[in-house]
């Protein structure tokens, strides 16, 4: 065939090849609909899509914005009527009338308030959590919000770090199945169904690992620890289907996250196809002026712009700085299209152009189905920690409680943080409850002792001891204020604030045993107090319900099942600790000498040579995954499918757990895996498989999980993820610290 036809027929082919592909994604009605409309838009227009301003009701300088299309979206406005109004604006009054979306923290729930996100990780409960974020969903989406900043999935490590409480712990994988389960719940079966509210994973990435537990602060994270600890979550919550992301303020090894290309472009766009809108967090893109990233804001927009950050949260430099470097051909505008088209696709997903307004009649909140909802996961959020001669259910044979402590009846703390909507008046407290439900049965007698949890002076101890000796048993209720933890609270002290522990020995020196309950946002250093209580309760900021949750724990009319998601330190200063660790070429066994051991004029020695404190020994207080409840279970007769596994191979592991005791209780049965040596060093333990049980007493039940050589798998530092062969040991228990074990290996 002669060259020239040959060519034709190549030319042909191309441009056939061209009209298929490009009516490929043509056909597709939702992006014709953004093509249609971005071909109409100005670049005025598309940078008022990239907006995010806070809410400030129907003032005219955001009416007039929004009438001149400058406005994409609005956040913290939440009063429907005002949010109608804006929207009828927008949609009648601007030129393409293209809805604005409203965005909420949402992050343990609107009005209903769930526990805080890390208590709602200690319940191991996908479904609860799933459930609880439907409620959310429902409620906010009736005030207007389509879209809420949750879940956030940051790994944390650190006790100190305010904003341990908002995610789900130090696991990769726990955290993996409960922010899928929030995604899930909070998005609904689609988008467009009004009661869904596109969800938002974040903080991309690495915020947890601040330097010090100092929020905002420097990360340090090497490639192996960032892909096999703080990116998982996010890549399991993308591919669960998360509509958006939010990038974190924090730097990772020198490029803050608003202009990380790395995390953005390489690994979010490119690797994990990610085509969400990517929501810088409040002001972060200007902040890399202060990181001393960007010399001035116009750098910062167009950095974070090139990076992948579509929307600009408050700060207002998309807006002001990016129609220069546009119009000078500096910043191509196409750039700034596929930003606008993300933007567009999530409206017209959300269903905001066909139904832009939210439904007037009075929205519905405080349900019973939405109470008990959340006084379910209450319940299993709660953790027991100590229960010397099974204080705890407290029996008939008690007829006087003694009830102290600041957060025995502190409505507003007991929420917990980031209750932007939730009314203390609707939270039901402990003591409110002890008083509707045994005050005709029981003396209950009440003295706080202290009035809040900083609170420092003790004019009312005297009352408190006195209420002690003239009861049975004290239940005392200590913890932090709702404002200790969260964003810009890290503590370097996390131990109970004010007078607490003061309060707490001088009760406990009556002599009466006592029931500690702490209701906090993060596990309080407790190890000096712990030996004075008989029974410890730990619950992190229980919600709406958790005095009713709380109650019925202490009464029995509900059983514990709740396990740590974090690591619970002794004392602070074992800050970061968490069980995943590696085992280092000096790890601690046996018995460590304590300070106190020591000889005096000792001689210069390596004391055991091994990684550990002198004042604190090698293990925490708790370990990841403990807790106890009021029957007990064990383990037997583990066994594996094989003793070899190779790629695309995968092994049956299982085992018989029982009740033994005496009352019905849920397990969280948990399978951990070591891999004894690997390319780079593997954690001593790793969190792969877990499920919740729940048993009569007598009644044994086989557990078995599937483990695949993909779960096997680990990135190195060159951006591989690897199976290798070797050796690996296998734990099914009850915590990380302990459990069935058994061997095997991977083979090529
Ligand atoms: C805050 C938080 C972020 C939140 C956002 C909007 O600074 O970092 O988690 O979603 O601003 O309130």
């Amino acid at each position: 065939m002669k060259n020239s036809v040959l060519l034709w027929s190549f030319g042909m082919l191309c441009l056939l090849l061209c009209v298929s592909c490009e009516s490929g994604k043509e056909k597709d009605p939702v992006e014709e609909r953004v093509s249609r409309l971005l071909s109409q838009m100005t670049l005025e227009e598309k940078l008022g899509q990239m907006e995010q301003i806070t809410g400030g009701g129907y003032a005219d300088y955001i009416v007039n914005q929004i009438k001149g299309g400058g406005i994409g979206s609005i956040l913290n406005e939440v009063n429907p009527e005002v949010i109608n109004r804006l929207q009828k604006t927008a949609v009648e009054e601007s030129r393409l009338g293209i809805p604005i979306l409203f965005g909420r923290d949402v992050i343990h729930g609107f009005k209903t308030i769930f526990p805080v996100p890390l208590g709602q990780a200690a319940s191991w409960n996908p479904q609860l959590v799933e459930a609880g974020a439907r409620v959310s969903a429902v409620e906010a989406s009736s005030a207007g919000i389509r879209w809420t900043f949750a879940p956030m999935l940051d790994i944390g490590r650190d006790q100190r770090w305010g904003r341990i409480v908002e995610g789900f712990g130090e696991d990769p994988l726990l955290t993996s199945a409960l922010g899928c389960a929030m995604v899930k719940g909070l998005q609904g079966e689609r988008l467009n169904d009004p009661s869904s509210v596109a969800a938002c994973v974040k903080h991309f990435a690495g915020y947890g690992a601040a330097e010090g537990g100092r929020d905002y602060n420097t990360a340090v994270i090497s490639e192996e620890q960032l892909r096999n600890v703080y990116l998982p979550p996010f890549k399991a919550a993308i591919d669960a289907g998360a509509a958006t992301l939010m990038v974190s303020f924090n730097e990772i090894n020198g490029i803050p996250n608003s202009g990380n290309r790395y995390l953005l472009q390489d690994i979010l766009r490119k690797e994990w196809q990610f085509n969400g809108v990517i929501v810088s967090d409040w002001n972060s893109i200007g902040e890399m002026v202060s990181h001393g990233y960007a010399e001035s804001l116009a750098d910062a927009a167009e950095k974070a712009l090139l990076a992948g950050v579509d929307m600009d949260m408050e700060n207002h430099v998309y807006r002001q700085h990016l129609t220069s470097p546009v119009k000078s051909g500096k910043v191509k505008e196409a750039v700034i299209d596929e930003a606008v088209r993300r933007i567009l696709r999530l409206k017209i997903q959300l269903g905001l152009f066909e139904n832009p307004y939210t439904p007037t009649e009075q929205p519905v909140f405080y349900t019973k189905e939405s109470l008990d909802k959340a006084k379910k996961v209450a319940v299993e959020s709660a953790v027991l920690l100590k229960n010397e001669n099974n204080l705890l259910p407290l029996n008939n044979t008690i007829k006087s409680i003694a009830v102290i402590g600041p957060m025995a009846d502190a409505p507003h703390d007991q929420l917990g943080t980031w209750v932007f909507d939730g009314e203390k008046a609707h939270t039901v407290t402990p003591l409110a409850t002890l008083r509707e439900e045994y005050g005709s049965t029981l003396k209950i007698n009440y003295a706080p002792g202290l009035n809040f949890s900083r609170d420092k002076d003790k004019k009312q101890f005297a009352q408190a001891i006195a209420a002690a000796k003239a009861s049975d048993v004290v239940l005392f209720f200590a913890g932090e204020e709702a404002i200790l933890s969260g964003e810009a609270h890290s503590r370097a002290d996390i131990s109970l604030p004010g007078a607490q522990k003061e309060l707490l020995t001088e009760v406990a020196q009556t002599g009466k045993p006592v029931v500690l309950i702490v209701i906090a946002g993060r596990t309080t250093e407790i190890y000096e107090q712990l030996p004075l209580v008989n029974a410890y309760l730990f619950s992190f900021h229980p919600g709406t319900m958790g005095g009713p949750a709380l109650v019925d724990l202490i009464f029995g009319k509900a059983v514990p099942s709740g396990k740590l998601p974090v690591t619970y330190p002794k004392m602070v200063g074992q800050s970061p600790i968490y069980y995943n660790h590696k085992n280092t070429g000096r790890p601690p066994a046996g018995k460590i000498e304590t300070i106190d051991e020591i000889p005096l004029e000792a001689g210069q020695v390596s004391l055991g040579n091994t990684s550990h404190y002198l004042d604190a020994g090698k293990d925490p207080l708790f370990p990841f995954g403990y807790g106890l409840s009021y029957t007990t279970f064990q383990y037997d007769d583990l066994k594996l499918s094989a003793q070899e596994i190779g790629k695309n191979e995968q092994l049956l592991a299982s085992c018989t757990v029982t009740n033994t005791g005496t009352v019905e209780g849920a397990e969280i049965v948990q399978l951990y895996i070591r891999d004894w040596a690997g390319s780079v060093t593997r954690p001593v333990k790793e969190l792969k498989a877990f499920d919740k049980i729940s048993l009569k007493p007598g009644e044994s039940a086989t557990v078995s999980f599937i483990l695949t050589a993909d779960d096997l798998k680990f990135w190195n530092n060159k951006n591989q993820q690897l199976l290798e062969t070797g050796d690996f040991t296998l734990w099914i228990g009850p915590n990380s610290a302990e459990g069935l074990e058994g061997r095997f290996r991977t083979k090529n």
